[in-house]
C-alpha cells in the first residue's frame, strides 16, 4: 500500500531504526525491491530520478511502481520518491505525476540560494499535499571528485546551518553531508559521526543519508544510532543487477529474455534484503 513518507520516516525514527530508499530505472529493479520488502515485512521507498523519468517515461515507472505496491503488496508500507530534482521544472512535473514525496536538491548552488529556492519549492509542494527532501552540504559523486585527498570540509553540512534551514525553509526530512559520496569509492575516510550527532540533537526532523551503499554495517548502525532515518541505496542495486545479468549471459544458449532478467532481479533482491536487514527495518511493516 501506498504510504505517506514523511509518516513512514518520522515512525522510523521514533523506533530507531532507518528505511531503504532504493533507486529503481525498471520492472525488474521495482520487482525486486518490493519483493523483498514483502517476504521481511518491512517498509520501503521506491525512488526514481530524472534520467530514470527519460528512460522509462516518468508517468509510465510511476504507475508501474503504484500498481505492484498497491496489488502485490497491499501489507507493506511503500513510499514513491522523486530523488534528486534539481530544479523546479522536474519537481513540479513529477507533482503533476502523483508523486507525494520529492527530493530538492539545491546542494550545488551557495548556501543563500539553495535555502530561497528550497524554501519557495517546499512552499508549493505542502500546498498539494506533497513532503519534500531538502540537501546541505553537498554528497559528491564518483567522478565529479578525486578518490584521494579530497576536502571533506568543504562538502560536509553545517550544523548551524541545518537549524536555520530546517526552520526557514519548512522541509520534511533533510540529506546530510558528513563524509558520505555517491559510488563505489575504493578509499573512504571514517563519516564525522559528531558532526552527525551534533545535527541529530538540533534538527529534529528525519535526516537521509544517501552515497553510502557501500558501508559495511558497522558504519550503517553507528549511524543509525546518532539520528539517521533514512539510507539512500543506487550503486548496491546497480552492481547486484549487473553481476546477475553478466551471469545469466554466460548461458549462450538461453534466448528467454525473461529468464536472463529474473536472475538480474534476483540477484538485486538479495542485495535490497541485505540492506533492509543492516537497517533494521525488517518486520517494522
Ligand atoms: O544519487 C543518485 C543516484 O545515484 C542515481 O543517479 O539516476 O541520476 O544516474 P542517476
Ligand atoms: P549510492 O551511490 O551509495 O548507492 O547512493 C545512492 C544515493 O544517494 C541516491 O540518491
Ligand atoms: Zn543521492
Amino acid at each position: 500500500m501506498l504510504v505517506n513518507v514523511k509518516t513512514m520516516l518520522e515512525e522510523a525514527k521514533e523506533g530507531k531504526y532507518a528505511v531503504g530508499a532504493f533507486n529503481t530505472v525498471n520492472l525488474e529493479t521495482t520487482r525486486a525491491i518490493i519483493e523483498a520488502a514483502k517476504e521481511l515485512s518491512s517498509p520501503v521507498i521506491v525512488q526514481l530520478t530524472e534520467k530514470t523519468f527519460d528512460y522509462a517515461g516518468g508517468r509510465a515507472i510511476f504507475h508501474l511502481i503504484k500498481n505492484i505496491a498497491e496489488f502485490y503488496a497491499k501489507d507493506i508500507p511503500i513510499g514513491i520518491h522523486l530523488d534528486h530534482g534539481k530544479n523546479f521544472e522536474i519537481v513540479e512535473r513529477a507533482m503533476d505525476i502523483g508523486f507525494t514525496s520529492v527530493m530538492y536538491d539545491g546542494s550545488r548552488k551557495e548556501y543563500a540560494d539553495n535555502l530561497a529556492a528550497t524554501k519557495k519549492i517546499v512552499k508549493i509542494a505542502h500546498g498539494r499535499g506533497v513532503v519534500v527532501q531538502a540537501e546541505l552540504g553537498n554528497v559528491p559523486y564518483l567522478g565529479e571528485v578525486q578518490m584521494e585527498n579530497i576536502d571533506w570540509e568543504k562538502y560536509m553540512t553545517n550544523p548551524d546551518q541545518a537549524v536555520q534551514f530546517t526552520e526557514e525553509t519548512g522541509i520534511d526530512t533533510l540529506a546530510v553531508a558528513i563524509g558520505n559520496a555517491h559510488g563505489f569509492f575504493r578509499e573512504r575516510g571514517e563519516p564525522d559521526y559528531e558532526r552527525l550527532s551534533s545535527i541529530a540533537e538540533r534538527v529534529h526532523i528525519p535526516l537521509v543519508m544517501h552515497g553510502a551503499s557501500d558501508w559495511h554495517n558497522g558504519r550503517v548502525v553507528e549511524v543509525i544510532g546518532r539520528g539517521i532515518s533514512c539510507f539512500n541505496v543506487d550503486t548496491a542495486l546497480r552492481m547486484a543487477f549487473i553481476g546477475g545479468l553478466r551471469g545469466a549471459l554466460l548461458s549462450e544458449e538461453e534466448t528467454d529474455l525473461r529468464k536472463i532478467l529474473t536472475q538480474a532481479k534476483e540477484r538485486t533482491k538479495v542485495a535490497v534484503k541485505e540492506k533492509i536487514l543492516a537497517f533494521g527495518s525488517a518486520g517494522k511493516a
